[in-house]
Order: C-alpha cells, then sequence, then structure tokens
C-alpha cells in the first residue's frame, strides 16, 4: 500500500468522515485543537479547498489542509511538520505558508508570523464600565454591520481580521458554539466603542474559555477600554463556569501582548507560520 501523499479539490463523504475521525482522536491525544477552527469548518461544511491525505494500509494516518490562492497556506493534522508533504505541495505551488503548531525544529524555511497562546487562570479582577458607557450582549440580525466597521476599523493592518466580511461572521453565528450572552458590545455616546467576543470550549476534555476576538475602535483606544473588555470577557466566562482562558496574539502585537501579560496571561504555545519557496 503506498503511504505518500496524494490532493483532493474535494473530500468524499466516507473521506469527510475519515479526516474528522483523524481530527477527532489527534485532539484527544493533543488535549488541544487538531487543527484552526476556521480549517476544521472547511473540513465540517465540505467547503472549496485542496485536501493533502495519506494512507497507510489503507487507513487515513495524515491529513492536510491548503486554503488561500495569494499566499497559499498550510496547516497539518496536529499542527505538525512533514517534508514529504512539503515536498509534494512545492511541486504543485511555488510557494507554500506552513503553520507549526509542535515544537519540531524546521532546519529551513523561513518564520513570517509567530503567533502566541496565552492562558490565564478565573477569575480575574474585573475593571468596572465607565459611567455613561453601556456594556451589552451581541443581538443577531441587528448587530452584524456595526460590529463588522468596528472591527474591521480596528484590525485595519490585520493580514486577516481586518477584512471581514457579513458571511464570516454569520458563519461563526451558525455555528453550535455560538452564544451572544459572551460577546459583549460597549456603546458610548450611541457608538460602537469596543467588543470582546468569548467563547467556551464546551467538548474539550479541559473544558476552557477564550477571548475569541478582542477590539477597540481606533477613536476610543488608550482609554482603558482594551483592558475593561478583556476583563469583562473573562468575568462572563467566569460565569459559564470555566477556570482558565486562553487567546491566540501575534508576537508582534505589543500593546496587546503587554496588556494580557498585566492581567495575568502567560505564554503557554508559540505557533509559526513558516514560508517554503520551491527550489528553482
Ligand atoms: C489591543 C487593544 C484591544 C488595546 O485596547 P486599548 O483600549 O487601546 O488599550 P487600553 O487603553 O486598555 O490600554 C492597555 C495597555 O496598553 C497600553 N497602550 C494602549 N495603546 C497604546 C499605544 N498606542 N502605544 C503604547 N501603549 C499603548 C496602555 O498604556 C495600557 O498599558 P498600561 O495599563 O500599562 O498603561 C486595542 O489597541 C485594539 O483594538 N487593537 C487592534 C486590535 C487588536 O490588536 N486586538 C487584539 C488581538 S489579540
Amino acid at each position: 500500500m503506498s503511504n505518500s501523499w496524494t490532493s483532493a479539490a474535494s473530500l468524499t463523504a466516507e473521506q469527510r468522515l475519515d479526516v474528522l475521525n483523524l481530527l477527532n482522536r489527534t485532539e484527544a491525544v493533543l488535549g488541544r485543537e487538531a487543527i484552526d477552527e476556521g480549517s476544521r469548518r472547511i473540513v465540517v461544511h465540505g467547503w472549496k479547498a485542496e485536501h493533502w491525505l495519506r494512507h497507510l494500509e489503507g487507513n487515513l494516518e495524515g491529513y492536510a489542509l491548503l486554503a488561500g490562492s495569494e499566499h497559499p497556506t498550510i496547516e497539518m493534522c496536529g499542527g505538525r511538520f512533514d517534508q514529504d508533504l512539503l515536498n509534494a505541495v512545492l511541486e504543485v505551488h511555488p510557494q507554500v505558508d506552513w503553520w507549526k503548531r509542535d515544537s519540531h525544529l524546521i532546519e529551513h524555511g523561513t518564520v513570517i508570523r509567530t503567533l502566541q497562546m496565552m492562558r490565564t487562570p478565573l477569575p480575574v479582577d474585573v475593571v468596572d464600565v465607565p459611567a455613561g458607557a453601556t456594556l451589552r450582549a451581541f443581538e443577531p440580525r441587528r448587530d452584524e454591520d456595526t460590529w463588522l466597521q468596528q472591527n474591521n476599523a480596528a484590525f485595519a493592518h490585520h493580514p486577516e481580521q481586518g477584512a471581514w466580511l457579513l458571511c464570516d461572521l454569520e458563519e461563526r453565528i451558525d455555528e453550535p458554539w455560538f452564544d451572544p450572552s459572551g460577546f459583549l458590545l460597549l456603546e458610548i455616546d450611541g457608538r460602537l466603542a469596543a467588543s470582546c467576543w468569548t467563547k467556551v470550549h464546551e467538548l474539550h476534555p479541559d473544558r476552557f474559555g477564550e477571548i475569541y476576538v478582542i477590539s477597540v475602535h481606533p477613536d476610543f483606544q488608550g482609554r482603558d477600554l482594551g483592558r475593561i473588555m478583556v476583563t469583562q470577557g473573562l468575568a462572563s466566562l467566569r460565569k459559564k463556569g470555566v477556570s482558565s482562558a486562553v487567546l491566540f496574539v501575534d508576537q508582534s502585537n505589543t500593546i496587546a501582548s503587554k496588556l494580557y501579560e498585566s492581567l495575568g496571561f502567560v505564554v503557554e504555545r508559540e505557533d509559526n507560520l513558516v514560508r517554503f519557496t520551491a527550489a528553482t
């Protein structure tokens, strides 16, 4: 039986189940997500992407998802690196960016982005909302456009998060984990000044919370609203019975990292996006 990688533009129903099985088994072993939440959503919904599969004696034992046309980006189940897969991918794409989420050392390639996963135990001290500001939960079918404007303005320079469309938000609202009571909006003078969207990882063996998206509109930054919204988000997670929370932050986002450290978050893992180019 072949143990080499093959690619497919879509998964058959049987392959989809095999992939989900592999992701679930890997998650149970690693104690964390086997693949980025967005990539898993592509598999769950059967959306278009480049799927890479490796079988051993008829069983699926390797999976990776490649997405994006301008900068093709690949992530392998378990966040690992595999030289055979890289060789196969570089035969099809002149360049690929690889998300590596384990401690395996890679001797070549260039790290172009480092994402830190930080964690804090709960509870933390909560900073009160200032007088005149209103804190309330996101209301689906009412707040979408306003939130997209606020969040895209805050993330204007971010490679992924600054260009969310309505469909990106609606996809997540439709997810079983979506809970508007953990999606907090802060209004000042009738404007959406800041937001903090939290998520509970209900099915994880160590059920924990996540600060999923946090942002302050540029017109309101530097006024303590970031600190207020993170602590209010953590308080809402605590009310749901979780005792620790994580978040992901770009290593280069020093303002946000410093804020999180001051609240007790410590770096637990570093994920690297490594760029590989085919030899010419
Ligand atoms: C990161 C972010 C949420 C912080 O919110 P904020 O309301 O601007 O920050 P705060 O006023 O609460 O200040 C938090 C800390 O950052 C510091 N800070 C805020 N803006 C700063 C700036 N422009 N330069 C340097 N330090 C700054 C504050 O001094 C404060 O530190 P201190 O408590 O030691 O004084 C906000 O800047 C933002 O939305 N950024 C874009 C989106 C983003 O990066 N989100 C986080 C992704 S993980």
